[in-house]
């Protein structure tokens, strides 16, 4: 298969690797053409440490020419680049070509999903005239380009797409799974970053695991009690790209949301403690969102307020700690569940 990957940033490298040692034919690009340039003189990249990109990939800062006669054109940038870049690539796209998207988040004022941004934006009379397959699960870019055994979703409404994008990720070391809610598996991509963040700062507070697993549990029922009133299906929740991505996003050291939360539980100030990240903390993008939709959809979502609060209201740590062990007490399940 023909593939272009758009985004040369950790996940998007590592795909582009592995499918490239796959046997497909991989054309790699960026926006930020140095980038490019500095990949094609070292082979490397920055944030994989000890990877080599195969020769076999072309590097590109021509989107026209990358995106010409592939088969399948995947969106591997950060949540909130995934607008512009459709933008970008709209004149460019040809008939049949498959879009998958990859990037985690929820867009603030439209509430779209990235899957939704990129119909939106490419939508003509009739709707929009390319299948989108969101590819989300437990899958760190650390792990996939060390050739580490990894599982993946493809959620699409189109179902042949779904299957497409199944056969070609899938290999010795990739196992892609399908699934048709594609709502719930990127709701929960998305939000799942935000528990990541609370059980980031749970740990930096000096908790332990008992805390780590109520933070996962508890937060998970959130975004399940969310995902069944806007209609998504409770098994997706249960799945790899809901309980699967949290708790390796959850407890593993590569999380950047985890170490994210974990500098501000420690003391360092929110701004600062994505600074030291030095990635995309798409936790952080994902807030605004999953509050508006929590008012919404009238979904108490009190892990998710807490964050929020810390983030971006200037409470400490302790105090949200204190308030969500505050909170009156009550069932574990609803009882509207
Ligand atoms: N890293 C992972 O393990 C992983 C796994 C699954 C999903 N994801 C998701 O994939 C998406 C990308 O993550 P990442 O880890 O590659 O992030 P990253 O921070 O490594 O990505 C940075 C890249 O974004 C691109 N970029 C920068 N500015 C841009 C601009 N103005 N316009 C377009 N592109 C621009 C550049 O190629 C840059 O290298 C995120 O939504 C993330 O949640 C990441």
């Amino acid at each position: 298969m023909r593939i272009v990957i758009l985004g040369a940033g950790t996940w998007g490298t590592a795909l582009a690797r592995m499918l490239c040692l796959a046997g497909h034919d991989v054309t790699l690009w960026s926006a930020l053409p140095e980038e490019i340039r500095e990949m094609r003189r070292t082979r490397a990249h920055r944030n994989l440490p000890g990877m080599v990109l195969p020769e076999g990939i072309c590097l590109m800062e021509d989107l026209a020419g990358a995106i010409r006669g592939r088969e399948i054109v995947v969106f591997a940038v950060p949540s909130v680049y995934v607008r512009g870049t459709a933008a970008r690539v709209k004149a460019h796209l040809e008939p049949g070509q498959i879009l998958a998207d990859v990037a985690k988040g929820i867009e603030p004022d439209t509430l779209y999903t990235m899957s939704e941004i990129i119909e939106d934006v490419l939508a003509e009379e009739g709707g929009c005239p390319y299948p989108v397959v969101a590819l989300s699960g437990p899958t760190h870019a650390e792990e996939v380009a060390q050739d580490m055994l990894t599982t993946i979703v493809a959620a699409s409404r189109d179902p042949q797409a779904a299957a497409t994008v199944q056969r070609v990720f899938s290999n010795e070391f990739m196992r892609v799974y399908t699934n048709s809610d594609v709502k719930g598996v990127e709701l929960c991509g998305a939000l799942k970053n935000v528990v990541a963040l609370a059980a980031g700062i749970s740990r930096g507070l000096g908790y332990g695991d008992n805390a780590r697993a109520a933070l996962i549990t508890r937060g998970m029922s959130e975004i399940t009690t969310l995902g069944l009133r806007m209609g998504c299906r409770e098994q997706t929740f249960s799945g790899l790209a809901g309980f699967g991505d949290l708790m390796v996003t959850a407890f593993s050291e590569h999380s950047r949301n985890n170490r994210c939360g974990y500098l501000i539980g420690s003391g360092v100030e929110p701004e600062e403690a994505v600074r030291q990240v030095g990635m995309v903390v798409e936790g952080i993008h994902a807030l605004a969102a999953a509050r508006t939709l929590a008012d919404r959809y009238q979904v108490e979502m009190p892990i998710v307020e807490e964050v929020d609060q810390i983030i971006h209201h200037g409470i400490s740590a302790q105090e949200a700690v204190a308030t969500l062990m505050g909170r009156a007490l009550k069932s574990e399940i609803p009882a509207n569940r």
